[in-house]
């Protein structure tokens, strides 16, 4: 496996240049990555449901330069954005040891989100995961053939390097990224698909109710970087194992009160690790442990399997069977949207991964 990640003798661009066009979906995770190493390895292995709605698309063209080095030429929603194009030519220059063509290249980017940034969805995961489609895709081009099954592998090693969630974002349905003994094929380097999922959760909903869509006031980075001294560490990073077995199992068998119970007490646990961390601090707002209580009331009073998980952010998403989506839809309509900033909602839904265009 490893001799996929190794670059190969390639042709070198064409005169003319390659283009080409992903869209690539955000996900979430059930069992949060939370805590890292050097060389962006996971401190545990964690679980997502690859999402459909929220997607970034990105168009990347390649010239050949006269000069050495790379150009970047950048643009968010047709706009040039310095903040953004720093943090990619930084990730292509380190991509670079893999795609040795970046350099001596004119690099053309031009992406677009179908939701707003920091919407609370992983928007480096969408955006990274489509960028590295992108780089392999020029790479298939330039004449290196590889299985599908390993272009993805790479895909999802790349796109973690950009942003460990990225390495989530390739698969269809599902995805677990970060080693484990007990789950076949995982590696720390790149997430695998789900081998199993029930076909109830391939068609999975999940509402993101937006309480507060503005800029997070601690970055996920920060936040990872506070594990590694946190008190709890050893036994959250035994727990996520745990979780991410059980997990897996229910995602497989289609038991979804096993689901329902693992992934509230991730997003709890998520928020609980930010809280005790030091310095402690709260991404939480009243109006996201209102959402929360109502969610668990509804649940047991309508017996409809409803349950939230949560990003690093206030914003809730709402998981439930497409089977329920007219019940559930009327209960957010009636008891959560009012807690939502200008009643602000996402209808997103489990899918079958990246496409290209
Ligand atoms: C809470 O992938 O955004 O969403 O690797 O530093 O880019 P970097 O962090 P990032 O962390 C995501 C954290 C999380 C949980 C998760 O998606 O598993």
């Amino acid at each position: 496996m490893d001799s996929v990640f190794k670059n190969s003798p390639l042709n070198s661009i064409p005169p003319e240049g390659i283009s080409t066009e992903w869209r690539s979906p955000s996900n979430i995770a059930l069992v949060k990555y939370w805590g890292k190493f050097a060389g962006q390895i996971p401190a545990n292995p964690s679980v997502s449901l690859t999402l459909t709605h929220s997607h970034t698309t990105t168009r990347l063209s390649i010239l050949p330069a006269s000069r050495g080095g790379m150009q970047l030429h950048f643009k968010y929603d047709g706009k040039e954005k310095p903040d953004f194009s720093q943090r990619i030519e930084t990730t292509l220059n380190q991509w670079a040891g893999y795609f040795p063509f970046i350099m001596n290249s004119i690099i053309s980017v031009d992406t677009h989100n179908s939701f707003p940034h920091s919407a609370g969805i992983a928007s480096s995961a969408s955006a990274m995961s489509a960028l590295a489609l992108c780089l392999m895709d020029i790479e298939s081009q330039l004449g290196l053939e590889l299985r599908k099954d390993d272009f993805l592998r790479k895909a999802s090693f790349i796109a973690r390097l950009g942003s460990g969630s990225a390495a989530r974002s390739v698969f269809p349905y599902a995805s677990i990224w970060g080693y484990s003994k007990d789950i076949p094929d995982s590696s720390d380097e790149f997430g695998i698909e789900v081998p199993k999922v029930h076909s109830d959760f391939k068609q999975y909903m999940d509402t993101i109710l937006l309480v507060d869509p503005g800029e997070k006031t601690v970055s996920s980075s920060a936040g990872h970087a506070l594990m590694p001294q946190h008190p709890f560490a050893s036994e959250r990073y035994k727990q996520a194992e745990m979780h991410s077995r059980q997990i897996l199992n229910a995602l497989e068998s289609g038991d979804i009160d096993t689901f329902v119970a693992i992934t509230e007490t991730e997003a709890l646990t998520l928020h609980a690790l930010m809280m005790s961390s030091n310095p402690g601090y709260i991404l939480l707002k009243g109006n996201t442990l209102e959402i929360i209580h109502r969610i668990r009331q509804f649940r047991e009073q309508s017996g409809i399997k409803a349950c939230f998980t949560l990003d690093a952010g206030p914003n809730v998403h709402l998981l439930y069977p497409w089977e329920v989506k007219d019940s559930v839809m009327e209960f957010i309509n009636r008891e959560l949207r009012g807690f939502c900033e200008g009643g602000r909602i996402m209808v997103d839904q489990v899918g079958s991964g990246p496409e290209k265009i």
